[in-house]
Formats: C-alpha cells, sequence, structure tokens
C-alpha cells in the first residue's frame, strides 16, 4: 500500500475549521456509489440470463462492474457546494458522464492500446467477450450518453438550456479537444522522453478534461455565478491532473487487488509518465501541490464544498 501523508501544509494553509465534525469520505462515496449504481440500472436494466445479446451483455459487464464513480460523484458534489440536492433527472446527467468513462476503459484496454487483461477486478471486455464486441460496447456507451442527455432535454423543458450546455460540454471534453485527443497524445508519448509541459497536456487532456466536464456540469445544473463557476473549474483543473498523477504512481506501488487492474504495465509499455518524468518522490510533491491549489480554488464556499474538499485530499490517499 502507498505511504502518503500530505505534507501539513495541506492542512495547515486550508482553512478547514474544525475536521472533526467534517464528513467521513468513505461514508460518503459509499453512499453516492450505491445511488449511481442504481441510477445505472435503471438506464441499463440486467440482459435476461441466458440472453444471446452479446452487445447488452458486454456494456453492462464493464459498467456496473465495479469502479468508484469519482466523475458522477463529482458533478453531484458541485452541485452540493452550490446548495442543491440530486433529484432523478440530475443523477442521470451524472450517470451519462460514467458510460462515457466506462467506454473510454473499455477502448484503452483493447490490445491496439494499453492491451490489458484486468479492469476493475475482472478481465477486460474484450477478454471476456471479444474484440469487436468490446469495441461495439464501448461505441454504445458512448452514443447512448449523448441519447440520454437528449432525451432529458427533450421531455423536461426546465433542463433543456442546462441540457444543452452540458451536451456541448461533454462533448468537448470527450472528443478531439479532451479524452480522445489526449489518449493519441498518450501513445504517441510511449518509448519517448517529452517535456513536462508535453506530459502535462497529455494528462490534462486524457483525464483531466472529463473531470473538469463532471464538475462544471454539477456548476451548470446549480445555476453557479461567473465567481463560483471559475472556483470550481480551477478546482477541477488541479484535481483532475491530481487524479492522473496518482493514477500513475499506483501503477507502480499500487496494490493490483485493491486497485482491480495491473501494476507495472507503464513502464512495460514505455509509458510516459509523472514518476517516468519527474521519479515517485517528486511526483507525489507535485499531486499534493496540485490538491493544495485544489483547496485554494474553493476559499469563497462554505462547508456545504467540505464534499468536494474531501474529494480532493482522498485523491491523493487513494490506494484503488
Ligand atoms: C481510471 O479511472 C482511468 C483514468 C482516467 C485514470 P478511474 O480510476 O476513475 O477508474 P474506475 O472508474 O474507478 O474504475
Ligand atoms: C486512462 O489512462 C485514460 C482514459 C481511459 C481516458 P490510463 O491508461 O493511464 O488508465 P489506466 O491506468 O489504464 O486505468
Ligand atoms: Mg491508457
Ligand atoms: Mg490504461
Amino acid at each position: 500500500m502507498m505511504n502518503l501523508i500530505p505534507p501539513p501544509e495541506i492542512y495547515e494553509t486550508q482553512a478547514i475549521p474544525d475536521k472533526s465534525a467534517m464528513l467521513n469520505v468513505n461514508d460518503y462515496l459509499h453512499s453516492k456509489q450505491n445511488v449511481i449504481n442504481n441510477t445505472l440500472k435503471n438506464i441499463f436494466s440486467e440482459p435476461p440470463h441466458g440472453t444471446s445479446n452479446r452487445l447488452i451483455q458486454a456494456m453492462y459487464y464493464s459498467l456496473l462492474a465495479g469502479g468508484k464513480r469519482i466523475r458522477p460523484i463529482l458533478c453531484l458534489a458541485s452541485l452540493e457546494a452550490l446548495g442543491v440536492t440530486a433529484n432523478p433527472t440530475i443523477l442521470k446527467f451524472a450517470s451519462s458522464l460514467e458510460l462515457i468513462h466506462t467506454y473510454s476503459l473499455i477502448h484503452d484496454d483493447l490490445p491496439a492500446m494499453d492491451n490489458d487483461t484486468l479492469r476493475r477486478g475482472k478481465p477486460t471486455c474484450h477478454v471476456q467477450f471479444d474484440e469487436a464486441t468490446a469495441i461495439l460496447a464501448g461505441d454504445a456507451l458512448l452514443t447512448h450518453a449523448f441519447g440520454l442527455l437528449a432525451e432529458i432535454g427533450v421531455g423536461e423543458p426546465e433542463y433543456a438550456q442546462a441540457c444543452m450546455r452540458i451536451i456541448h460540454l461533454i462533448s468537448e471534453a470527450s472528443g478531439y479537444e479532451g479524452m480522445v485527443m489526449g489518449q493519441m497524445h498518450d501513445l504517441a508519448n510511449e518509448g519517448k522522453i517529452v517535456s513536462l509541459e508535453a506530459l502535462e497536456e497529455t494528462h490534462r487532456l486524457k483525464t483531466g478534461a472529463l473531470i473538469r466536464a463532471a464538475v462544471v456540469s454539477g456548476g451548470i445544473l446549480g445555476h453557479a455565478d461567473q465567481n463560483q463557476m471559475g472556483a470550481l473549474k480551477k478546482y477541477a483543473d488541479h484535481i483532475g491532473l491530481a487524479f492522473q498523477v496518482m493514477d500513475d504512481l499506483l501503477n507502480i506501488e499500487g496494490d493490483p487487488d485493491l486497485l482491480g487492474k495491473a501494476v507495472g504495465s507503464d513502464l512495460e509499455r514505455k509509458k510516459c509518465t509523472y514518476p517516468s518524468l519527474l521519479g515517485i518522490e517528486r511526483s507525489k510533491t507535485y499531486a499534493y501541490e496540485l490538491v493544495n491549489n485544489a483547496l485554494h480554488a474553493l476559499a469563497q464556499f462554505d462547508t456545504k464544498a467540505d464534499p468536494l474538499r474531501e474529494i480532493a485530499l482522498y485523491i491523493i490517499h487513494r490506494n484503488k
């Protein structure tokens, strides 16, 4: 397990009034994971036993295989910071992020990309089914995410405006201006030593962009004003990058049983990562700094933003 105690300045410089009064992040994440999982099960009901529909089986298999649900939870936590409680429509908005994220993982694991065989503690989609089915299951999850969002916009006029903004936001974050471009950079960087600036850009695109969209979509649904939105974006940019730096570190120091995926694979594939450029200790320090900056970005928010604060700290303490 990783030994990740953030340096004291994270606590000293961030005004967290009464640590004992704060929520337990694991309980918080667990309860939100349940809510998101139930929403996902309503969106895709379990394929009947013995069904011959391989595509739906594969989609369901990867989507409901577990996962931290951190992107939908960030959307909900961002709303909470603005004093808004989730309702079934908001849960659908949040869940659409998980459909896109799961698609990205299925494709990321393919032999043409990272060629991984374990994900979320189970054989990867292409191992469990086959490559063609995995590609199509990813395609279908991505497409359905936008279908789900459009359906809200058409069926619930009070959300129509927010819906258009969120469709625009998520399509930018997940497409060629965001995650897909980041994946392209990640593959192109294999076997190379790129500059820190180039690596940061890769990480921002491949992972940061969707995390930012998750936080910002909460801001849109919660009617954040310009200042609040600016702060949420700053927070998201910092945690998004920290999340991928930690993913790089966990690929070296993590426990595969807890992670539910292989460790050591970045080195095997000669991936350019933060630890490969900076070493382990400096990468950890960088992740701490990013989270510290994320906490500072939330200074204008009251205790309703504590879930966002705790999620930022969770990102550097996580072991899965
Ligand atoms: C893994 O994402 C891929 C990255 C973008 C770093 P997560 O760590 O959120 O994976 P799950 O959803 O919990 O499986
Ligand atoms: C995954 O990045 C990023 C996306 C899926 C967009 P990685 O390839 O570093 O993530 P893991 O370690 O396989 O989860
Ligand atoms: Mg990858
Ligand atoms: Mg990968």
